[in-house]
């Protein structure tokens, strides 16, 4: 897995700017369109079973063995989504945020360092990450809370009042999850997000680097794989995300790949990441 391809160099010829915005899938080169061909061959239904099971077991112990080293801090999110500033309906108004899947916190410590006037939701089903976002320094109950939360079946209201969420992130989660249970993860979102409330979103996109590395064996369904760690990843097409939200009873606001290049300094590679970042809104008048 990699630690979600932050880091741009330009030491290589870039095929496309260091970071672009597109509408249209990567082109795929005629090796990699051959490649993806040929890999037909699923995982059996009986070990695609026990990954699911397993799910909640596999992503403890990746953060059993990877701690809090494994996922650089997002310092990002603020420059890409405006919203995180912006979204208040007053001057003052404290915004209530949720970050849904929040591993050890990546994305909300920085926040939380950033902007004092902001409230905090972190949810994740693993155990063992919700432990370490509680043990930061910066963990505090007036501007946090932090609990166990499988998205595909518990329920966020038990912690979160209905209606009353401004900003939901979904950051590299919703690709970890079964594309039979995407739909259901996002209702529970839509029904803690207030009114015009938003969901703020990047995940792997179609194409990706990730997932043209992935090796014969791996594959459990259309553009969805499992690594050796028995976590899975999903690659989305914007039509795909943009048909999951609408379902939900989402409005579609941006909806975009991010294209980069990423030099992988182990292999000497420049490789081409892809990324899906989108907003969707919760309508107003609902
Ligand atoms: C790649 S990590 C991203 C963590 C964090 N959002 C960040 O930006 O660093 C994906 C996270 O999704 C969590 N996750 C996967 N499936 C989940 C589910 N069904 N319910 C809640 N969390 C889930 C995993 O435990 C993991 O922490």
């Amino acid at each position: 897995m990699s630690a979600s391809g932050e880091s741009v160099s330009l030491e290589y010829r870039p095929v496309f700017p260091p970071q672009s915005t597109v509408v249209r899938e990567r082109s795929l080169t005629p090796e990699e369109m051959e490649k993806l061909g040929n890999d037909r061959v699923l995982v059996s239904d009986f070990k695609q079973q026990k990954l699911e099971t397993d799910a909640q077991k596999n992503w403890d112990l990746f953060y059993k063995r990877n701690t809090t080293n494994f996922f650089k801090d997002r310092h990002w999110t603020t420059r890409e989504f405006d919203e995180l500033k912006n979204c208040r309906e007053s001057e003052g108004q404290k915004l209530v945020l949720l970050e849904a899947g929040c591993g050890v916190g990546n994305c909300i410590f920085p926040l939380l360092e950033e902007d004092l006037n902001i409230f905090i939701y972190a949810c994740d089903f693993s155990p063992r990450a919700v432990e370490f976002v509680k043990k930061n320094a910066l963990y505090c109950t007036e501007r946090c809370l932090a609990f166990q939360c499988d998205l595909t079946k518990d329920d966020l209201q038990a912690n979160i009042q209905v209606g009353t969420v401004d900003v939901a992130t979904l950051i590299f989660v919703l690709s970890a999850i079964h594309p039979d249970k995407m739909q259901k993860s996002l209702e529970q979102i839509y029904k803690v997000l207030r009114p015009g409330g938003i969901v703020l979103f990047r995940d792997y996109g179609l194409y990706d680097h990730a997932m043209l590395r992935f090796k014969s064996g791996n594959k459990l369904g259309e553009n969805f794989y499992v690594r050796q760690d028995g976590t899975r990843s999903f690659f989305f097409s914007r039509e795909y995300l943009a048909g999951l939200f609408q379902n939900a009873g989402f409005e579609t606001l941006v909806n975009e790949y991010v294209l980069r290049e990423t030099v992988n300094k182990k292999e000497g590679l420049c490789v081409p990441r892809v990324f899906l970042q989108s907003k969707f809104r919760r309508p107003v008048h609902s």
